[in-house]
């Protein structure tokens, strides 16, 4: 296997720390780029010599900024991650009902789940290695298929990964016209222990819910066999696939 640099955005996400520790594991993995928020939490990884973590608050002039100081290295990036997600805060719960709905709100996690992975995606693409190694991985929810939708509710978050999976397949459609051979995947990890989920852990039997561990090495075990078709993947920690 050739040797990959690989990005992984909202590396603070839980998931994304398994994903650092299990591609930090891997020998082919020549660099790991960290970017989030905040320096890591509680991680302490192992062979840490091979991340360089970055520091942004995801405006655009941030954004930009990274961008443009990873091209002056001419680092080329082999796969992207982009963990970003927010289903609730200090200061908003999802709506179980129309009543619940607030403008501010919907800005937020629209913002969040999916114009944010959108311009990483923009500022990116001169970035990516020209080839059908590379990939761009994003992570969804089920709870965003149009579908699959039988329960309500949760108006935010689920229109937010909605309109991700839409600006991905947009991106995607866009991408097959450049000569590199680019795959997209819209991930859904299925219920993980994560900040994120740890208030609805009471709505799902606890042997349903996975250790960030086990949903990282399922996406790698998907990466590792995704093969560039031209069409966009929205696939689940099985990698079976999920109606749009
Ligand atoms: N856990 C689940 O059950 C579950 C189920 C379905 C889908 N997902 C999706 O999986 C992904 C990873 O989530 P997780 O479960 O690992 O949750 P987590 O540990 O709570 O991670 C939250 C992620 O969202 C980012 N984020 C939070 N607030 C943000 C803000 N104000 N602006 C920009 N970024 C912000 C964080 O970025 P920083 O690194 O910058 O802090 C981090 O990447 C999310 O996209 C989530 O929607 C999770």
């Amino acid at each position: 296997m050739p040797e990959e640099s690989i990005l992984i955005i909202g590396a603070n996400s839980a998931i994304a720390g398994s994903l650092i520790q299990n591609f930090l594991d891997r020998k082919t993995v020549a660099k790991i780029i960290a970017i989030s928020r905040s320096l890591p939490k509680s991680q302490s990884f192992s062979n840490k010599d091979r991340i360089e973590w970055l520091l942004s608050d995801y405006t655009e002039a941030s954004i930009e900024g990274i961008v443009t100081s990873l091209k002056i290295r001419e680092l080329v990036i082999d796969k992207v991650i982009i963990c970003n997600g927010a289903l609730h805060s200090s200061f908003f719960s999802p709506e179980k009902r129309v009543d619940d709905i607030k403008l501010k709100n919907l800005e937020d996690i629209m913002k969040i789940n999916a114009f944010i992975p959108m311009v990483w995606v923009k500022n990116l693409k001169p970035l990516l290695r020209k080839s059908s190694r590379c990939s761009i991985t994003v992570f969804s929810a089920r709870i965003g298929s149009i579908q699959d939708n039988g329960k309500g509710g949760w108006y935010a978050y689920r229109a937010s990964k909605a309109a991700l999976n839409m600006f991905m397949k947009t991106a995607s459609i866009e991408f097959r016209r450049e000569p590199a051979e680019i795959s997209f995947l819209l991930f859904h990890p299925g219920t993980t222990d994560t900040y994120l989920s740890q208030p609805f852990h009471k709505m799902v039997a606890s042997t349903a819910i996975f250790q960030p561990d086990f949903v990282a090495k399922q996406l790698i075990k998907i990466l590792d066999n995704l093969a560039y078709d031209g069409e966009i993947k929205f696939a689940d920690w099985k990698g079976e696939p999920i109606a749009w």
